[in-house]
């Protein structure tokens, strides 16, 4: 299914609420997928904990303010952005519609929201490029054990227009994924996701046949160097040698890693537990926020996901320090609810619910927001 044909009717029908958004996909997808999406590691508890957390603050508006115009504009990196969210980046999302991340990187151009590309991705970045126009873009890479592979995929983003590299870094090892273990699935057997391997020739140099004809050969190195396990704080020099491109680290809750990550010169840091998908027990992302904001003291943006699914939640966010948050599940059941329209309508929704939860804070712009709006 794509934007263009979906009925008008179906489209006034598309759901408000992120619940209704996780149901109706459910609805939609086969178990497997639909579990790989909603699951989470081990007994779920740190995803649960990213919801509580973000509960325990409670907003204390201001009234008798002109909130009339609400402004949600801030700046980036240097560039000027309309609200202060980006797409999250998610894999294989060939899973929730056969039009995947082209589907959801078209909803982004279209409001101009970053869409942040994952190496995992089932299309491959330059596909993902090719229908974003000029609308903005970063590629979040997963560092491979092979450095050749990590430098072909940073000169590929940046010749294809992505402005910045996000290295994700709470993934040096998969989760426990408890349902994909019970429902034996995983898209990566299946090929799905692999799209920027498939499609890199440094990568297919090591191969004797390209990977459509030898998959399993093919697979089974890919998953022999699509490993960071072994990589540390000095790995960060190669990668800035690399790419003139802005370096942010993402998955960082520990305000010693936020202070190492700025005096390694990066430019940005995203506070994130990967929505509670890999250590099981960790820290809830809004809890480990503050203290992340305090070291780093205004010197480069932090940005914060897991867990954020209504305006508030992005108020929030916002107030204990984050310069944007990332948008992960909720436009991921979007895509498999209604492709590029589900998308849209899913963004359509936060930016509003956060402009309409902004003026009654009592706060006409995001730049006014400061720390004095929330309590625990
Ligand atoms: C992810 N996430 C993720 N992160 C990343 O850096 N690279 C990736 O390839 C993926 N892939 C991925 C797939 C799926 C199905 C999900 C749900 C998530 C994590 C993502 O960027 C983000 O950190 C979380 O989604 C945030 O948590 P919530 O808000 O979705 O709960």
């Amino acid at each position: 299914m794509n934007n263009q044909v979906l009925p008008e009717s179906e489209k006034a029908m598309l759901p408000f609420t992120h619940r209704e958004w996780e149901r109706r996909a459910r609805e939609k997808l086969e178990i497997g997928p639909y579990s790989f999406i909603s699951g989470n590691a081990g007994m779920g508890e740190t995803a649960n904990s990213n919801r509580a957390a973000i509960k325990e603050w409670k907003i204390v508006p201001r009234v008798f303010r002109d909130v009339e115009k609400r402004d949600l504009s801030i700046e980036l990196l240097e560039k000027k952005f309309s609200t202060p969210i980006l797409l999250a980046p998610i894999g294989v999302q060939k899973i929730m519609h056969p039009e995947g991340e082209l589907a959801s990187a078209r909803a982004a151009a279209d409001s101009r929201i970053p869409f942040i590309a994952s190496t995992m991705s089932s299309y491959s970045m330059e596909e993902i490029a090719s229908v974003m126009g000029d609308a903005p873009r970063w590629f979040q890479l997963y560092c491979s054990k092979d450095k050749e592979i990590t430098k072909s995929f940073i000169k590929r983003a940046e010749r294809s227009g992505y402005s910045a590299i996000v290295i994700t870094l709470d993934s040096s090892v998969m989760g426990w994924r408890v349902q994909d273990l019970e429902n034996n699935y995983s898209p990566f057997r299946l090929g799905i996701g692999l799209a920027n391997y498939f499609s890199d020739s440094t990568f297919c140099s090591k191969l004797v046949k390209p990977p459509a004809e030898d998959f399993a050969a093919a697979f089974s190195i890919f998953s022999k160097i699509n490993t960071s396990a072994s990589l540390t704080w000095e790995d960060l020099e190669f990668l800035r040698e690399n790419t003139k491109l802005p370096i942010l680290l993402k998955g960082i809750v520990d305000p010693r890693d936020a202070k190492l990550a700025l005096d390694h010169g990066v430019d940005g840091i995203i506070v994130s537990n990967h929505g509670g998908r890999q250590l099981d027990g960790s820290i809830a992302a809004i809890d480990a926020l503050p203290k992340v904001c305090y070291v780093i003291g205004g010197k480069i943006p932090v940005l914060m996901d897991s867990g954020i699914r209504t305006g508030t939640d992005v108020i929030k966010a916002l107030a204990l320090g984050a310069s944007a948050v990332l948008l992960g599940r909720p436009f991921a059941y979007g895509l498999a609810v209604a492709g590029e329209e589900g998308v849209k309508q899913v963004i359509r929704n936060l930016i509003t619910e956060t402009e309409v939860s902004l003026g009654l804070s009592g706060y006409h712009s995001i730049k006014s927001l400061d720390r004095s709006l929330v309590v625990k």
